[in-house]
This record gives C-alpha cells, sequence and structure tokens, in this order.
C-alpha cells in the first residue's frame, strides 16, 4: 500500500500476525530475533521487486526453454547497528551473494540525536544498489544520518527498509531524501516524549539483543 510518495507500508496477513508478536511485551528474544529476520525477509522479496531481469536459454527435462534470471545486478545490504543487524540473516535468505556494510548509531538519551561509532562498506560500493536496513524509524535522525553518510560512498542506488516507522520519521526523512524510497510493515500513531514509537514495540536493539 502507498502511504504517500515514495514510502510504501507492506499490507500482508503474514506480516500483520508476525508484527503482533513481535509487539507483545511477553515474546522473549529468542523468539523476538526470529520474528525480525521472518518479517525482513517478507519486505526484501518487496524491496527486490524491481531487480531487472535478462533472458537465458535452458533444457528442462522436456525440452528447450527461454526463462528469465536476474540481470547481474549487485547488492549490498547496510544494517544501522546495533538493532539493523536483526534484519540481516533474513534478506541474506533471499539474496546470499550481497555484500554487507555497517553503519553504526546511536541515539543520544537526551537529545535523541543521532551519534556515528562505526562505518564500514563494501569497497565497490559505487556498483552496488543498497537496502539500508533497520527496525525502527522514530524521530527519523538515524535513519537520515545513515543515508547521508551512504551517499557520500556514491552507491548506484538507495533503498530504505524498517519494520515500524512513526508519522514523525517518515515526515522527517521525506524531507531529508525525497528520492529515497522507504518501505516499511506498519506505520504507528505517534513518539512518546521519549521518542518512542507509540504502540511500537519498545527498544528493538535491547530485545534483539536481551540488553533489557
Ligand atoms: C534505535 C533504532 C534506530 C533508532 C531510531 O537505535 O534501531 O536506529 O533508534 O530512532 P530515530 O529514528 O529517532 O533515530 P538505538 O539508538 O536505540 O541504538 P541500538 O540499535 O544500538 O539499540
Ligand atoms: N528506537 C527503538 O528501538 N524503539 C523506538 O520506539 C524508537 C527508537
Amino acid at each position: 500500500m502507498q502511504y504517500s510518495e515514495n514510502v510504501f507500508v507492506m499490507d500482508h496477513p503474514l506480516i500483520k500476525h508476525k508484527l503482533t508478536y513481535l509487539r507483545d511485551k511477553n515474546t522473549g528474544s529468542k523468539e523476538f530475533r526470529q520474528l525480525v529476520s521472518e518479517i525482513a525477509t517478507l519486505e526484501c522479496y518487496e524491496a527486490t521487486r524491481d531487480l531487472p531481469l535478462m533472458d537465458t536459454h535452458i533444457e528442462t527435462p522436456v525440452g528447450p526453454a527461454t526463462t528469465q534470471i536476474i540481470a547481474g545486478r549487485k547488492l549490498a545490504f547496510v544494517p544501522i547497528l546495533r538493532a539493523g543487524l536483526g534484519m540481516v540473516d533474513g534478506v541474506l535468505t533471499l539474496v546470499p551473494a550481497a555484500k554487507v556494510g555497517h553503519i553504526g548509531l546511536y541515539r543520544d538519551p537526551e537529545t535523541l540525536a543521532p551519534v556515528e561509532y562505526y562505518s564500514k562498506l563494501p569497497l565497490d560500493i559505487e556498483e552496488r544498489d543498497v537496502i539500508l536496513l533497520d527496525p525502527m524509524l522514530a524521530t527519523g535522525g538515524s535513519a537520515i544520518d545513515a543515508v547521508t553518510i551512504l551517499k557520500k560512498s556514491h552507491p548506484k542506488s538507495i533503498k530504505f527498509v524498517c519494520i515500524i516507522a512513526a508519522p514523525e520519521g517518515i515526515q522527517a526523512f521525506t524531507q531529508a531524501h525525497p528520492e529515497i524510497p522507504v518501505i516499511c510493515a506498519a506505520v504507528d500513531d505517534h513518539l512518546n516524549e521519549h521518542g518512542y514509537i507509540v504502540p511500537g514495540l519498545g527498544d528493538a536493539g535491547d530485545r534483539i539483543f536481551g540488553t533489557l
């Protein structure tokens, strides 16, 4: 479902079902990690919808056939540390040959401003289409800065895949980077006074890594 010009919300019963258990405060880390990974796989299916195809000729057991394969497009997944790491296994299930870069950002608990502490991207990133991963788009600060960092290394294209977005984060992100498509699994109600998404799921990184 199209939320706004470049923002797409996955409208699928499997995702809605998995999100319910992801949000539940009684879901433990093991199941939480599994759900994040499965939702990321389903979102990756949508994020790769426009990969170009080319014809190839094969022999089936019954005879020759002209069929299609992906036309050699190179992908890189870039999780925002820490919580984005939880999405990596899920997306690599669909595109095992992709490279993986990392951008480390944490939100200052007082100001909510993102602080960069690490960045390592594939050397050939200029030849790659990048899918940036983070489960949460809250104020938008982290995703905005991550895209700014990515743009400095000139990838062929960038898409941002998150799981839960706040309307405030979508507004800020699309204002900062209007050309970057955003794919999410849900758009929630609002941010609370601590910058948490309501109803959201709490702190994604803490729930993935059990650091509550
Ligand atoms: C969380 C989340 C995003 C960020 C979203 O990370 O994973 O990166 O907050 O918030 P924003 O849109 O307001 O920037 P956090 O800073 O808690 O770090 P962590 O992943 O290491 O726990
Ligand atoms: N980061 C999280 O992990 N959860 C939120 O609700 C907001 C930012």
